[in-house]
């Protein structure tokens, strides 16, 4: 068998890895129109890969070349592939209908006339991009207008990984699901697809369902989860008000097994590409088909996770004596969570973009993420909000770093906003010494020593405590 998967993104290429280390059998291409990326997947140097992710290389390295091939040639892989994956991003319009809201399917809807025009013969079509719901008959109408005689299934097989434990994730999922029309030729297409991750997963953890219902899991799952951190996140700020502690209410109310004590981490707000896509997603749908109470429900934990990185921005301002202009800001983080180098919807991108608007000079360090990446996301929010600052101003403010303790020399505050492990153990004793005084420190994800850093002397604001 063959198969090949369109997109080597953060969801393409590990999951298509682990498919290719499980089943030597299975001949796996990946391929992308984004030839440096391809050309990062075949780097004899594994730490050049595109995506930083642990245990990928490790996978890469045993399967690449054997049965797992990166490709920029889109249309042979088509031709020679019985299941073809479509993991193509799939963001929220940015123009006409549904802007900022719908998501663009402009390059899904690619892929699909592009397996039409190709395909010699008959194919299962696997959506893994996360789609509104009805996407498929989206993508069957299409492949039905455009074959040349040759029959497709479409199945909806939404990934729940999550980055910075994608492998781990693949390795072992709490469920895998694949909807499919409920016809004996889609069910057959179901159990192929079944078949090939019961290799490893126990067949009692992989839930067959019909598309639509598939297709909506994953927003629905994605929106409970970033539901769950707007709401403890809406606990925090009346936590700093009253004097209660978030993480004793987190443990407080994880224990009762009907909560679950997992996702209840207060933080400076959530990112990465999923959460807000798929409620704006969500919402729109709920609008489309005329339930504006719905939309609006989900629509608060939207709210909800903007006004957590406001409130963060603000309280740093707000502390350093109400004006951040000319002072010096260390940030620690740039990756929307730790273990990735994936910065998109970062809440850091939004903090720095606030303090800069003020004027404060940043110096940002990552253990991950690249300078270029973090010029390139504070153009793309400068550019597109209303602010009287110029793209130029952006490599005057913001200083990006390659070591921690250079970042935070003769700053006045310094604020956390990835929960990197690293952190925890730098000497803050010698960084104290080195900051101007008050030595300020912002806590936005309360992964440092409170007490500790008291006792040195840093004035302390940890989100969720007074
Ligand atoms: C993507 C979607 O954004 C997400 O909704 C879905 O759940 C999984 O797939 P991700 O893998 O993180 O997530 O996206 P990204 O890292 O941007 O990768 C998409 C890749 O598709 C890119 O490398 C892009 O070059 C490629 N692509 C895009 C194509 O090969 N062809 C296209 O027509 C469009
Ligand atoms: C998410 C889903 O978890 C995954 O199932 C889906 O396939 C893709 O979207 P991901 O965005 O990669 O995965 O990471 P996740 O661990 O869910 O974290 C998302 C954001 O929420 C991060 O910014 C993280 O820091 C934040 N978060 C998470 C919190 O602030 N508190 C928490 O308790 C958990």
């Amino acid at each position: 068998m063959k198969i090949c998967c369109i997109g080597a993104g953060y969801v393409g290429g590990p999951t298509m890895s682990v498919i290719a280390e499980k089943c030597p059998d299975i001949e796996v291409t990946i391929v992308d129109i984004n030839e440096k990326r391809i050309k990062d997947w075949n780097d004899e140097d594994l730490n050049k890969l595109p995506i930083y992710e642990p245990g990928l290389a490790e996978v890469v390295k045993k399967a690449r070349n054997r049965n797992l091939f990166f490709s920029t040639d889109v249309a042979s892989a088509i031709k020679k592939s019985d299941i073809i994956f479509i993991s193509v991003n799939t963001p929220t319009k940015s123009y006409g209908v549904g802007k900022g809201m719908a998501a663009d399917l402009k390059y899904v809807e690619l892929c699909a006339r592009q397996i039409a025009e190709l395909a010699e013969g008959d194919k299962i079509i696997v959506e893994k991009s996360t789609l509104p719901v009805r996407t498929a008959e989206s993508i069957k109408t299409i492949l039905k207008h455009n074959s040349k005689g040759n029959r497709f299934q479409v199945l909806s097989n939404p990934e729940f990984l999550a980055e910075g434990t994608a492998i781990e994730d693949l390795y072992n999922p709490d469920r895998v699901l694949i909807g499919g029309d409920q016809t004996p030729e889609g069910l057959e297409a179901i159990e192929t697809l079944t078949q090939i991750y019961a290799r490893w997963i126990p067949r009692e953890r992989i839930l067959q369902t019909n598309v639509w219902s598939s297709e909506l899991s994953k927003l629905t799952a994605n929106a409970f989860l970033a539901q769950r951190i707007s709401s403890i996140n809406s606990i925090s700020a009346l936590c700093e008000r009253t004097g209660a502690n978030v993480n004793e209410i987190a443990k407080a109310i994880g224990t009762d097994s009907r909560i679950g004590s997992k996702f209840l981490k207060s933080s400076v707000g959530f990112g990465g590409s999923c959460f807000q896509k798929d409620i704006l997603n969500l919402v729109y749908l709920c609008n489309h088909f005329n339930l504006p109470e719905v939309a609006e429900y989900w629509n608060q934990v939207i709210k909800m996770n903007d006004y957590q990185k406001q409130r963060f921005a603000k309280r740093i301002i707000e502390t350093l004596f109400n004006t951040v202009s000319g002072k010096k800001i260390a940030l620690l983080g740039w990756a929307f969570k730790k273990d990735t180098n994936d910065t998109r919807e970062s809440a850091a991108i939004f903090v720095a973009s606030a303090l800069i608007n003020d004027r404060a000079e940043i110096q940002v360090y990552d253990p991950k993420v690249s300078a270029e990446q973090i010029y390139f996301d504070l153009e793309y929010i400068i550019s597109n909000s209303e602010t009287d600052l110029k793209l130029d101003d952006i490599r005057t403010l913001v200083h990006v770093h390659n070591t921690p303790y250079e970042a935070m020399e003769n700053v006045h505050a310094i604020a956390i906003l990835t929960e990197w492990d690293e952190f925890k153990n730098y000497n803050w004793q010698k960084i104290y010494e080195n900051m101007l005084k008050p030595a300020f420190i912002f806590d936005g994800r309360d992964i440092l020593d409170n007490t500790a850093l008291l006792t040195i002397g840093f004035e302390v604001y940890t989100i969720g405590k007074e």
